[in-house]
């Protein structure tokens, strides 16, 4: 038995993952703001960082804002990982953070790079969008009577217990660096999945595809945040949407 770190184990991702592990019969622990006994500001560290990395074996680094402190938050991880012996950081990276300069992938990318020479064992994983992202784009967009969507971007969404089990599949093993990214089945146009959306919830609206400036959208539509060469994802956004109901 193995007794792994969460962090952000509350979340969509963080959450399955935590399950997957204790299904397999190992110690898990779950830090986040809110989880106690492990509520911990990751931004501020402290004693409670110390507490919760102590005896750990294996650190599953899901915990992440895209509203700012990832960094702040993992040199607070690395250096309290250090100080326990930790053997093994696993991280759970974007597809593309190298290749589009969008605030949020650029620290991403950042928090990949402090974890590469953080001293300890290291495993990183970069996988596309969850649908359950879309999802909540697309709930949010829908509530104005026409759906805005960013002209000529596509997508490549994967469903999420998919990368768990993977993810917990890297934490039971030792560090590897860098794996293969992992992409959902299918690459379309964000206007089809918008428009399954709407489809599957019901809604009727306008769909208007609205041209962006600016670096990080060229990216985007050139398709940097995609993996098609890895679209080793089965799940599609119509299996997530018929099963969400
Ligand atoms: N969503 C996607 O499409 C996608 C795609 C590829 C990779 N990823 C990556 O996968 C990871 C998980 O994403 P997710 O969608 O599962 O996120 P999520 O549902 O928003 O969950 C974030 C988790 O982090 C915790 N957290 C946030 N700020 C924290 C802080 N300062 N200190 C401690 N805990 C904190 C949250 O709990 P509290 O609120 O209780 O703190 C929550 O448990 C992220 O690193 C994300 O970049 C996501």
């Amino acid at each position: 038995m193995t007794t792994i770190l969460v962090t952000g184990g509350t979340g969509t991702l963080g959450r399955l993952v935590t399950e997957r592990l204790r299904a397999d019969g190992h110690e898990v622990r779950v830090l986040s703001r809110h989880a106690e006994p492990y509520a911990v500001d990751l931004r501020e560290g402290g004693t409670g960082l110390e507490t919760a990395v102590a005896g750990v074996d294996t650190i599953v680094h899901c915990a992440s804002t895209p509203r700012g402190g990832d960094e702040r938050a993992a040199q607070h991880l690395v250096g309290a990982a250090r100080r326990a012996e930790v053997g093994h950081l696993v991280y759970i990276s974007i597809v593309g953070v190298d290749r589009v300069p969008f605030g949020y992938y650029r620290t991403k990318l950042a928090v990949e790079r402090q974890i590469e020479a953080s001293g300890i064992g290291w495993t990183v994983l970069r996988t596309t969008q969850f649908h359950d992202l879309l999802a909540q784009v697309f709930q949010v967009l829908a509530k104005s009577p026409v759906l805005p969507l960013p002209a000529g971007v596509r997508d490549q969404p994967i469903e999420v217990a998919e990368v768990a089990e993977r993810l917990a599949g890297l934490a039971v093993g030792g560090p590897v660096g860098r794996v293969a990214d992992m992409g959902g089945p299918e690459v379309r146009s964000f206007e089809s999945l918008a428009r399954a959306y709407l489809r599957a919830t019901g809604r009727k609206r306008a769909v208007v595809n609205v041209p962006l400036a600016g670096k990080a959208y060229r990216e985007f539509r050139a398709g940097g945040h995609l993996t098609p060469e890895r679209a080793v994802g089965e799940g599609t956004f119509e299996d997530y949407l018929a099963r969400r109901g």
